[in-house]
């Protein structure tokens, strides 16, 4: 698990009486003061900033993570950046979680307000059109929208919007290519699309057994 904001360090406490005690915590901040904590076994702090992408390729490289939760600075821009270069870090099947999400409502806080643009919760509510990539006619889409949904709808499985919390869900495999429709019924025929071969239907939920496992 890898932790964006430590401060005293209680959510890692937390995370390590929570999870199995061999689970491996890290955690990032960028005031030095955290690095002074004394953590116990399989805790690890990082100094540095979760939003540069250069410290994160030199501390992570090898790294890749079941569980990414930011609790950073909960500043949009820095929320953003951050998932930009951590979502690729995530495991296939991991969940990345963003905490504070109602901060993007605050019109006195972080620049937020209701549908403002910009914000953390309008940046996730964004990538849902990436789990339709597939359905959206390209010649509506700019072409740094077709990257990034493109990109996007390889990798998300699912977005789950909570009160305060939004999580994005990583597929168990990268999917490859759109999903097949499967439409069948055991009695008869009525539209001729639905005329698969049981093998074709077999190995089609065979595979998407895998991704969703
Ligand atoms: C809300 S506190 C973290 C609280 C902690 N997660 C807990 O549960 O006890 C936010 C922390 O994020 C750190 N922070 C702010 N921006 C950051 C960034 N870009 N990268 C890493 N840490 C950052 C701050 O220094 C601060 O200690």
């Amino acid at each position: 698990m890898l932790e964006i904001g430590v401060d005293n360090g209680g959510g890692l406490e937390i995370w390590k009486k929570y999870f199995p005690a061999n689970t491996v915590i890290h955690g990032i901040d960028i005031n030095e003061d955290c690095a002074k904590l004394k953590f116990p076994e399989n805790i690890h702090f990082h100094l540095g900033d979760a939003t540069n992408a250069d410290f994160i390729r030199e501390h992570f490289e090898d790294e890749q993570f079941d569980i990414i939760l930011d609790d950073g600075s909960h500043h949009p821009k820095d929320v953003i950046a951050a998932f930009l270069n951590l979502f690729p870090l995530l495991k296939n099947g991991g969940i990345y979680l963003v905490e504070d999400c109602e901060l993007s409502y605050q019109k006195n806080c972080l620049n937020g307000g209701f549908l403002k643009k910009g914000s953390t919760i309008e940046f996730f509510k964004s990538l849902v059109d990436s789990l339709n990539y597939d359905y959206i006619d390209a010649a509506d889409l700019t072409r740094e929208q077709k990257k990034t949904l493109k990109e996007y709808n390889k990798m998300i499985r699912k977005i789950l919007f909570y009160p305060n919390i939004c999580a994005i869900e990583k597929y168990a495999r990268e999917k490859e290519e759109p999903f097949q429709t499967l439409m069948t019924g055991l009695i008869d025929y009525a539209n001729p699309l639905s005329r698969k071969r049981p093998e074709d239907l077999r190995a089609l939920i065979e595979i998407n057994k895998e991704m969703f496992s």
